[in-house]
């Protein structure tokens, strides 16, 4: 595992040379995260729309979602604007501050995309596989967090 994704993240940074404008790029990043790892079934970023004090929902990869715009602080999404922390829910029937996109979803990990210590987005990924995330995929997506982090 620990290959394929240093092989990913590798993949990633052709792809920030290539793609100079954001949503572009975070368009792909959607795409490569979501085809080239398999427990990855929803891939999107989240935006901080500041002045609304919300996550508005950006690029994605996966089945479309009614969740746009979320408040901070609801749900996991929320949380981790609020918090600025990585957080991974192995099993989301345990999470009680949760918004369900998806039956099939058991598992999510979100990464928050800091600027100069404040918050600017994040990386959400659902799972339909339980508690498959590992340290692998919390050091992959926070090393694609931190190069994100310069174009914001
Ligand atoms: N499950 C998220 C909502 C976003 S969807 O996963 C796309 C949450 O609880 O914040």
């Amino acid at each position: 595992m620990e290959q394929i994704f240093s092989t990913i993240f590798q993949k990633f940074e052709v792809l920030k040379v290539q793609n100079e404008e954001l949503f572009e790029l975070l368009t792909k990043t959607t795409q490569l995260l979501h085809s080239e790892v398999s427990h990855y079934n929803w891939v999107g970023f989240y935006l901080l729309d500041a002045q609304k004090n919300e996550l508005v929902l950006g690029p994605f990869t996966g089945a479309p979602t009614d969740h746009t715009h979320i408040p901070v602080g609801k749900g996991i999404c929320g949380q981790v604007a609020e918090s600025k922390k990585t957080m991974i829910v192995q099993d989301v029937t345990e999470q009680d501050n949760y918004l369900a996109c998806s039956l099939d979803v058991q598992s999510e990990i979100v990464v928050p995309i800091l600027k100069n210590g404040l918050f600017v987005a994040e990386i959400d990924i659902d799972s339909h596989a339980f508690a498959p995330f590992t340290k692998q995929d919390e050091l992959l997506l926070n090393k694609i967090a931190l190069q994100l982090a310069e174009l914001f």
